[in-house]
């Protein structure tokens, strides 16, 4: 069976698609996929996301400074992120966020990154995408201070956060989005607080080529495996994988604005 599914998080710009990036594609449009949001993590990451974007068109590209490469950022690397999210092609801004489990890159910066992509997603209209790990409380006192109480277009991806946490993003106006994690055997939890999430603020992700879902894990993930993902939500929430496919990808639709 087709499903009618939009991976709305991944990496193809990753070397681990170098070699075969047409039939990874090719796989994803036979299960059913329609859209793939291709995510910049760089300068040089969100300009190759752009030209891969103009080469497949099922490419829908995002641009921005992931928090562990704000670090490396060269002083012109923003200006030119910020010329390249007001292109039409761009769906929206990120990723960014925080992150504490790697200590390379000093948290304020990291929130100087986080703020800038926050009004620059204002600025120009378009949601922005937030990386979190291990750092909950400090990317949602972030993201509160920013909002000044009102809401935001934006994504938490690849949520693996507490239940307490998906509510305040949500209050925030926030979408959720699930990533192969929601499928371990181990993350109870996780699926109970996915079980939380009105239906229609959840997004399904892969993050591949990372993060494989639980058939497949450990191996390289890819956008086709987002079918296992949107499945196990479907059960969590007690619809048929068709009707979970349909309602996730009028969201990201809505949410995007893709055509
Ligand atoms: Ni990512």
């Amino acid at each position: 069976m087709t499903l009618n599914l939009i991976d709305t998080h991944c990496h193809l710009d990753a070397n681990a698609f170098q070699q075969d990036l047409t039939d990874v594609l090719q796989r994803a449009i036979e299960i059913g996929i329609t859209r793939i949001l291709s995510i910049g993590v760089s300068r040089s990451s969100s300009e190759a996301v752009l030209q891969l974007a103009a080469q497949h068109p099922i490419i829908a590209p995002v641009v921005g400074i992931h928090p562990n490469y704000a670090l490396e950022a060269a002083p012109d690397d923003w200006d030119l992120i910020r010329e390249m999210a007001q292109l039409p092609a761009v769906v929206a801004v990120g990723e960014t966020g925080l992150d504490r489990y790697w200590k390379d890159v000093p948290i304020d910066i990291q929130q100087d990154f986080f703020r800038r992509h926050i009004a620059l997603a204002r600025e120009i209209s378009k949601p922005f995408i937030v990386h979190c790990r291990d750092a909950e409380d400090d990317v949602i006192a972030l993201l509160q201070e920013e909002s000044g109480g009102g809401t935001s277009a934006g994504v938490m991806h690849s949520f693996c956060g507490s239940r307490r946490t998906a509510e305040l993003c949500l209050e925030m106006g926030l979408h959720i989005s699930f990533s192969g994690m929601l499928t371990y055997r181990r993350n109870d939890e996780l699926r109970a607080t996915a079980a939380t999430v009105p239906l229609n603020r959840l997004l399904v992700e892969t993050d591949a080529p990372y993060l494989a879902p639980q058939p497949q894990r450990g191996k390289r993930n890819e956008p086709a495996f987002t079918a296992m993902t949107n499945e196990v939500l479907a059960e969590i929430h007690g619809i048929s994988a068709a009707e979970m496919a349909e309602q996730t990808t009028r969201n990201a639709r809505e949410l995007f604005l893709l055509s």
